[in-house]
């Protein structure tokens, strides 16, 4: 069993920190997704942990062993990045037994190990072709039975569904769900900007920032109780309101809000984190009412949004059968626990 710890893990490139004293554990057989912007640092924790790249502080450890001074090969980590990243001039079967030669493996096992892990991921039957005979998803499959021919402790994934298109992902994505289910021991960190992709796939999920770990917990944690303004935007759809703490509640513009959960400092200002699918049309409790400035159409759902004494509210109603006009005066609500109060300030958002 092997988890990964990352321990005050620091890598800065030019005098640049790009991950700064990174702080996380995955245990044993856990998928952890890092979730976050386009250069806040994941692909540099990945590589890290692969030991592609020499942090200037802190230390990697693999199943409890600090490797922070090892060569990739000797880590027994399996990795998959976005472009394919295939041998364009090796057949699958060569592809796959790349690893194992790198690691020294025994001639007589190399064949049994490909064969294992081209079945793994459906390619057994693909072993003789070339790169370029496979379909981008196949030539993932390649990628990632590469990947576990080496039967890794631990499994690193860069955005691997990325190159793929939106129905052949969620295919690869349920792929993915049944080959950690086989490989139980695994420990998976799992790349991606794709909130979806992390919430479906991850037990629990890092949200980076700018070089830091901004947030960690379950999908559902980080769903229904964000730590932060960035979470909350990052992890799902938010509105994000400034109010006044009150007893019981919170103020907002002068509109007083019965909540479930507050925070301890009533006289304190803060955020009220609503999720817009959570918000009603109509009178109700926590009414917010305004004028419709954008109505969008998405199929199952509309999305209004509507002007709030100066704020832009956005809400997912259920495909409405009149639509509603632009400029009409309408009325939102939402129920007391649907609403987080997040503190102001603690967020880089
Ligand atoms: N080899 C390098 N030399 C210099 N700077 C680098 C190098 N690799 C990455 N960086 C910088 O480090 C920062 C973090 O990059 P990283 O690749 O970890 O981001 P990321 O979160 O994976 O982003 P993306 O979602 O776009 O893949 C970026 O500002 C990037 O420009
Ligand atoms: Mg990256």
């Amino acid at each position: 069993m092997s988890g990964i710890r990352f321990d005050s893990v620091s890598v800065a490139y030019h005098g640049t920190t790009v991950l700064d004293r990174l702080d996380l554990t995955v245990e044993p057989g856990e998928v952890m997704a890092l979730l976050g912007p386009s250069g806040s640092g994941k692909t540099t924790a990945l590589r890290a942990v692969a030991g592609f790249v020499r942090p200037v502080a802190g230390r990697v450890l693999i199943g409890g062993r600090d490797v922070t001074g090892l060569p990739p090969h000797k880590r027994g980590i399996g990795m998959v990045v976005q472009q394919y990243a295939l041998f364009p001039h090796m057949r699958v079967e060569q592809n796959v037994a790349f690893g194992l030669k790198a690691q020294k493996a025994s001639k007589a096992e190399i064949p049994g190990r490909v064969a294992e892990a081209l079945e793994m991921t459906g390619m057994a039957s693909y072993a003789a072709r070339y790169p370029r005979e496979l379909s981008g998803g196949q030539q993932q499959r390649v990628a990632i039975a590469r990947a576990l021919a080496i039967r890794p402790g631990v499994l690193l994934l860069d955005e691997p569904l990325s190159a793929l298109d939106a129905q052949l992902r969620s295919g690869m994505l349920a792929e993915l769900a049944r080959l950690h289910r086989e490989l139980p021991d695994v420990s998976i960190l799992y790349v991606t900007h794709d909130q979806v992709e992390a919430l479906t796939l991850a037990d629990r999920i890092a949200v980076m920032d700018r070089a830091r770990l901004q947030d960690c917990g379950t999908p559902q944690q980080l769903y229904r109780a964000p730590g932060t303004e960035f979470t909350a935007a990052f992890v799902g759809n938010a509105n994000l309101l400034p109010v006044t703490v009150a007893e019981g509640g919170a103020v907002f513009e002068g509109h007083a809000l019965e909540l479930d959960r507050g925070l301890a400092a009533p006289g304190a200002g803060a955020t009220l984190c609503v999720r817009p699918h959570l918000l009603a049309l109509g009178e109700g409790p926590n009414a917010l009412r305004g004028k419709i400035t954008e109505v969008q159409w998405r199929g199952s759902t509309h999305r209004l949004y509507v002007d709030v004494d100066g704020h832009r509210v956005k809400a997912d109603l259920p495909e409405l059968r009149e639509t509603p006009a632009l400029g009409d005066e309408v009325t939102l609500h939402f129920e007391p626990r649907d609403a987080v109060l997040l503190s102001a300030g603690v967020s880089g958002a």
